[in-house]
């Protein structure tokens, strides 16, 4: 068969959809992926491994990684049979609108947003509709609660990326009185925020909050994430996720890790500590203006181009995230919050260019 004969054979919409691309030039400071600085300490990274070296590995992982469930239910104050754990929170992001979502069924989402929705959204057939944000990168109430009732799933960012904004608990809990179908709130940069809608879940079974172990966590070269919901959905979702998902190493390093919770709080405290003495630094330098954010990142907006700030920025070993191709983007880089240091680098090199 001729390749292109071949190619008719995959679904349209996947040959429609363009590949899912990070750009990662050479550097010496990465400020593009919303990553902690912070790498967890030799002494656990020792442990992990230890564990992984007792551990046999020609056997299949547990089915379900019930101490690892256990010790995120504690953090959470909910029950194990609440949560869904996925490689990363983007597989469980996946499993929930793979479970939900058939032909033409409807979810909401802001724009501009995480843009993993619109494409899991799309290779499930569903049909995407989207709310704009307001040029401060407020939510439009009415238009928001308008499309949410009409889909079967909402998704909110919160904090939203790339935006770093929040919606607040009160719209939150007018959309659940308006919907008839799921509320998904992804808190991935929910420890930047220290905001979170889970005391919401005990009276609204329609709601699911996702999280992850790549961002405050540290762990983003493991693949960890999980949502928490009424156990009867939970059972649900879980099974759109295939068996032995969650591999034995990401298993171990999850237990590790929470095993210093506190000092997880503690980085993220001092990112929060960082982030805000960085943007009103940069609103001081004349050109630039850095947005307030809820989360471990912000925009940057400028006279000078984006494409010309991530050239120099990247000439001195710097990579931030160029996201001028997001709706309310169009003249705005996205930057990451990295240690004291790295803030201080790049803080010199955007002041040269004032
Ligand atoms: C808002 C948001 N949600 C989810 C994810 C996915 O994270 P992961 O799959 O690493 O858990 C990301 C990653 O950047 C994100 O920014």
């Amino acid at each position: 068969m001729k390749i292109n004969d071949t190619l008719k054979l995959i679904k349209q919409k996947i040959r429609q959809q363009g590949e899912y691309n990070v750009a990662i030039p050479k550097h010496n400071i990465k400020l593009n992926q919303n990553e902690t600085p912070y790498d967890c300490s030799n002494n656990l990274k020792l442990k992990i491994l230890r564990e992984l070296e007792n551990n046999s590995w020609n056997r299949y992982p547990e089915l379900k990684a019930n101490n690892l469930i256990k010790k995120i239910a504690k953090i959470l104050s909910c029950n194990s049979n609440q949560i869904v754990l996925g490689k990363g929170s983007n597989e469980v992001i996946q499993s929930i609108i793979t479970s939900i979502i058939s032909v033409n069924d409807k979810v909401c989402v802001l724009n501009p947003t995480f843009p993993i929705y619109k494409m899991i959204t799309n290779q499930n057939d569903g049909v995407i509709i989207e709310s704009k944000l307001n040029r401060d990168f407020k939510i439009n109430e009415k238009d928001l609660l308008q499309k949410a009732s009409k889909a079967k799933i909402t998704i909110l960012c919160n904090p939203n990326s790339p935006t770093g904004s929040l919606v607040s608990l009160d719209i939150i809990e007018k959309i659940l009185r308006n919907i008839n179908g799921f509320l998904v709130i992804d808190e991935a940069y929910v420890d930047f925020s220290k905001f979170t809608s889970l005391p919401l879940l005990s009276k609204n079974s329609n709601l699911i909050i996702t999280r992850t172990f790549s961002k405050a966590f540290g762990l983003a070269g493991f693949r960890l994430g999980y949502a928490v919901m009424h156990s009867k959905v939970a059972s649900e979702i879980q099974k759109c996720m295939l068996p032995f998902n969650i591999d034995k190493p990401s298993i171990i390093a999850g237990n590790i890790i929470l095993s210093d919770y506190k000092k997880i709080i503690e980085n993220s405290d001092k990112i929060i500590n960082e982030r805000e003495k960085l943007i009103s630094r940069i609103n001081e330098l004349n050109d630039f203006k850095a947005y307030k954010s809820n989360a471990n990142f912000f925009l940057l907006k400028s006279k000078i181009s984006p494409q010309e700030i991530y050239t120099k920025l990247l000439k001195n070993g710097i990579l931030v995230r160029d996201v001028s191709n997001y709706y309310l983007c169009k003249n705005k880089i996205r930057i990451s919050i990295g240690s004291q240091e790295e803030n201080e680098a790049l803080f010199n090199i955007l002041s040269e260019l004032t």
